[in-house]
């Protein structure tokens, strides 16, 4: 009875895999070097092969670039460097025939500080468009607070026309948006219901968390009104149509995903939460502090999320997006093991209750780069290493930091094949190519079973084929072993049983659930090998009817 009171209960996106297309990045079709929508286009049939449901498209709408298209400049118009708005329409309409919808990413917590609305806004304090950012009085050099940005610098910037400072959470042209405003608020859900009419299959929403801010109180994440504010915008756009929506939450816990996520469908589908994958850093400090992954606290984390959403919300899982390092690179190897460490990593991920993403290049195993500094181009990289130097760091320490963490490693170009430039542009590249293109690839990788990309294929299908993998109940198996990673999945009629070795030692195992695990699913090594012996980073998913 509950489940069927519940609104979203055989909701598509349920058993939905959604691939992330970083565009500047995935294939340039013109020569420019820079990603761009008919190089989407172009790629449609190497998804279509992989099996996913749907594309969520980092923005690509009108923007000065400050932040890679997080700063949009115009809602409804698609930036010449990727296309035009037919090319968007056409990319609808290519996917949409090989059963592929188009997610596009909103970005509601701040625009461009080129967008109108804040030319407008910022000459007079009478001006219509002024209320539409967040103001504060104040004398120039004399900020209203110490808040700070989160690429750096205070939080506050002077307008001297208006005697005013702005606020913006990340760069100076990135002013927040003051969803106080329902003229604000108004205008953004008409922007929305304008792309709905044009086919897209949903949003996700960029650092969403942020949009109730309450500067007075120093409040960024999670303000008093955020919900209020997720209702009505839910209410006057999203559920007018079978859409799937995805909140970027970096401040969501448990609780708060259930509002978010409630299956009465008055907010959104799901949570886009970080609680996993910010445990390799110090307690208190930045991402940039790094310390080693606490493999027990990452059991305890995903078990936790797990257990307690079950029913009541819906999760995410991911291990990369276009902010984050590469997987394998981080918590796998990229060395010897990289092929075995990458599939583990995604049967891990992929047996679990929650919508997978695969971020671009992660179904090959792409791994983090070591460039010289000239070579990054991320602003928030170019910020900290600037702000570290000046900090009197190390600049190995300073490079350590950004080898692990810069969000560049992610948005290297797309390695299609050993050709020149990785088969991504015919150009010279916006930044360079990860130098292990000719190794790693597409090509080598689509025809092979055994292969990264195989072993992605195939959990996307067995997501679609086995119904345990979307309802299924999770139970973590062997909660205090420093190595193994092993869990079941339990429905009425079937049980999913994933064991794997997080680490690259060889490891007897003692499991009474692998006496009779039924038929392996998938492994990460090509023979099966011996049951009660796991060797580096394998990892076994097996089924049996219960
Ligand atoms: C989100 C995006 C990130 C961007 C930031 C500001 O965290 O994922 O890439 O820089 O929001 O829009
Ligand atoms: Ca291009």
């Amino acid at each position: 009875m509950e489940e069927k009171r519940n609104g979203n209960e055989s909701k598509w996106w349920k058993s939905a895999v959604i691939y992330q297309i970083y565009p500047r990045s995935f294939a340039d079709s013109n020569g420019d070097g820079i990603g761009d929508l008919q190089g989407i286009i172009s790629k449609l049939d190497y998804l279509e092969n992989l099996g996913i449901d749907a594309i969520w498209l980092s923005p690509v709408c009108r923007s000065p670039q400050d932040d890679n298209g997080y700063d949009i400049s115009d809602y409804r118009d698609i930036d010449p460097m990727f296309g035009t708005l037919a090319d968007m329409e056409e990319l609808i309409a290519e996917a949409g025939k090989r059963h592929i919808r188009i997610i596009m990413d909103l970005v509601l917590n701040h625009s461009s500080d080129e967008h109108p609305w804040f030319q407008e806004a910022k000459k007079s304090r009478e001006n219509p468009y002024h209320d539409y950012y967040v103001w504060r009085d104040g004398r120039e050099g004399e900020l209203p607070n110490d808040m700070r940005a989160a690429f750096g610098g205070p939080a506050w910037e002077w307008v001297p026309e208006v005697q005013q400072y702005y606020f913006h959470q990340f760069s100076v042209k990135q002013p927040d948006l003051n969803w106080e405003n329902p003229k604000l608020r108004r205008e953004i859900y008409d922007m929305i219901n304008w792309w709905i009419g044009k086919g897209v299959g949903g949003f996700r929403l960029d650092v969403i968390d942020q949009i109730a801010k309450e500067p007075d109180q120093k409040i960024t994440c999670n303000g008093p009104r955020l919900h209020e504010y997720l209702r009505e915008l839910s209410r006057e756009t999203f559920q007018k149509a079978d859409l799937v929506t995805v909140g970027e939450a970096w401040g969501a816990t448990l609780e708060l995903a259930k509002l978010y996520s409630n299956p009465d469908n008055s907010e959104l589908s799901m949570v886009f939460q970080f609680e996993h994958i910010c445990l390799d850093q110090m307690a208190g400090k930045e991402k940039w502090d790094l310390a080693p992954l606490p493999f027990l606290k990452l059991k305890e984390v995903f078990e936790r999320w797990q257990t307690q959403l079950h029913g009541k919300g819906w999760n995410s899982l991911f291990w990369n997006n276009h902010d984050l390092p590469r997987i394998v690179s981080r918590w796998g190897n990229d060395d010897e093991y990289r092929v075995e460490s990458a599939k583990m990593l995604a049967i891990l991920l992929h047996g679990m209750q929650g919508t997978p993403y695969i971020y671009q290049g992660e179904e090959l195993g792409m791994t983090n780069v070591r460039y010289k500094m000239e070579e990054y181009r991320d602003i928030e990289t170019l910020n900290l290493y600037q702000e570290r130097l000046e900090k009197g760091y190390k600049e190995e320490e300073i490079m350590a930091s950004i080898y692990a963490k810069s969000r560049d490693n992610a948005r290297t170009p797309m390695q299609w094949d050993d050709g020149e430039n990785a088969g991504f542009t015919a150009a010279a590249p916006w930044i360079r190519v990860n130098p292990n293109y000719k190794e790693i690839n597409a090509a080598a990788q689509t025809a092979a079973e055994d292969s990264v990309f195989g072993c992605y294929r195939k959990l996307i299908r067995l997501r679609k084929e086995y119904p345990v993998f979307v309802d299924g109940e999770f139970r973590m198996l062997l909660k205090e072993d420093e190595n193994i990673f092993a869990y079941t999945r339990t429905d009425s009629g079937s049980q999913l049983l994933v064991v794997c070795n997080f680490y690259d030692k060889t490891i007897d195992i003692s499991l009474k659930e692998l006496d009779n695990a039924g038929e392996l699913l998938v492994c990460s090594y090509k023979d099966a090998g011996q049951t009660t012996v796991l060797r580096p980073y394998e990892a076994r998913m097996y089924w049996k009817k219960s």
